[in-house]
């Protein structure tokens, strides 16, 4: 591929060690992937943060590549942690881990990385604009940002994200360029698709006959009259889990729908086809809930208000986090919906979520309202599923066994 003589210079080590690594990582990819050139990015998110995922391997990785004079150059945000940065005992995670944990996280701070751990960067000030090139690695926020922003950016690896990170630079194929961002399929709904657990049971529909096809086709989404950014949020994060897709469009939603046209080959999703999804994640009896989590994708200050209003006066008879980015937990402070939460003995998990927290073990059924929440709860802690609307799954908190 072409490399410009910045470019060049960085391959040949005039930066420093570490950002000769990181070209070396973006030109090898940039070969494999046939990219023409570099494309310059704005926006980095990296993934891979959990020292539960990350290993001394991958912490070492980092640590050298801090102690190389990696310097983040553009605006760089981390995926979730393995466990919340400030108040970590309450969630019972051991030290040893929250020791390790801490040097990951030191680790990026010393490259200048912004450690706010959130999955929903965009809510919080890591936010490009249309047609904007970046390099984000978290598969919700990739469809997030591919889809609803119109932002263009691969699914990156935690090396490689960082390694745009440190160079401003990601090679350009994939999602970067027009040609692959044409709908391949259109999908017809014809279903009621309102709240946010809705969607990620749409996601999942979507996803799994999008597998089926076995064809990386991009979905053009018709039938959808109304859409909240919890809802896309909530597809994304299903249609990323089920179906590996980092793009789609809606048409009268999303910003590049209107430019596209949906393709002849149509699939139809019905009602029936939603509710069973739904049905397909429940594997448990409401009775044997013993942990209760919502915030896969982080919530918004929306949700978090909503939960407050839920709980105000009540108090919680089950293990319930309330997962979310520190910037939104700041507004929740302000607002007292924290109070109210923590009164009510539900506990904010703050900076991690109920997939990348080392758990396993700790618990058998969870209850949550996200489709993606409960495919790793099942393939990465053995846990068995409930699966509900948002209210309903709070009220699992409070009653148990019941609505
Ligand atoms: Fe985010 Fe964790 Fe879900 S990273 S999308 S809350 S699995």
């Amino acid at each position: 591929m072409q490399l410009n003589s910045e470019e060049r210079a960085m391959l040949d080590g005039d930066y420093g060690r570490a950002t000769r690594k990181a070209m070396q990582i973006l030109a090898t990819l940039g070969d494999i992937y046939g990219a023409g050139r570099m494309a310059p990015v704005t926006s980095v998110q990296i993934a891979g943060v959990s020292y539960d995922n990350l290993g001394e391997a991958g912490l070492q990785f980092l640590t050298e590549m801090a102690e190389g004079g990696g310097r983040a150059l553009v605006l760089t945000t981390l995926n979730p942690a393995g466990m919340d940065i400030e108040n970590w005992q309450a969630l019972g995670i051991d030290p040893d881990f929250a020791e390790n944990q801490q040097r990951v996280i030191q680790a990026f701070e010393r490259m200048g990385v912004i450690t706010t751990c959130s999955c929903t960067p965009y809510l919080s000030g890591n936010l490009p604009h249309f047609r904007e090139h970046i390099a984000w690695a978290e598969s919700s926020a990739v469809c997030y940002a591919n889809s609803v922003i119109g932002a263009r950016t691969n699914r990156e690896g935690g090396p490689s994200a960082l390694a745009a990170a440190l160079t401003g630079r990601t090679p350009e194929y994939g999602y970067h360029l027009d040609k692959n961002r044409v709908p391949g399929i259109t999908i017809e709904v014809n279903a009621d698709v309102s709240e946010s657990f809705h969607f990620g049971a749409l996601g999942k529909v979507i996803g799994e006959k999008l597998e089926t096809e076995g064809r990386k086709l991009v979905p053009y989404i018709l039938g959808i009259e109304n859409a909240s950014l919890e809802g896309l949020k909530s597809l994304c994060a299903s249609i990323a889990t089920y179906g590996g897709a980092a793009l789609f469009h809606m048409d009268g939603i999303t910003p590049e729908a209107a430019q596209m046209f949906p393709p002849d080959k149509i699939l139809t999703i019905s009602q029936a086809d939603l509710d069973a999804a739904a049905r397909s994640l429940n594997d448990a009896a409401a009775d044997e809930v013993d942990f209760v989590s919502l915030g896969c994708p982080h919530l918004s200050i929306v949700e978090i208000a909503r939960i407050a209003e839920l709980l105000q006066g009540k108090k919680v008879t089950k293990e319930f986090w309330i997962t979310t980015a520190r910037p939104t937990k700041h507004i929740a402070d302000m607002m007292g919906y924290t109070k109210i939460i923590e009164e009510s003995g539900a506990k904010f998990a703050t900076d991690t979520c109920c997939v990348v927290a080392p758990i396993k073990g700790r618990f058998k059924v969870l209850a949550t309202d996200s489709a993606k929440a409960c495919y790793y709860a099942y393939s990465k802690n053995d846990f068995k599923t409930v699966f509900k609307p948002f209210d309903q799954v709070v009220s699992e908190a409070v009653n148990p066994g019941g609505e």
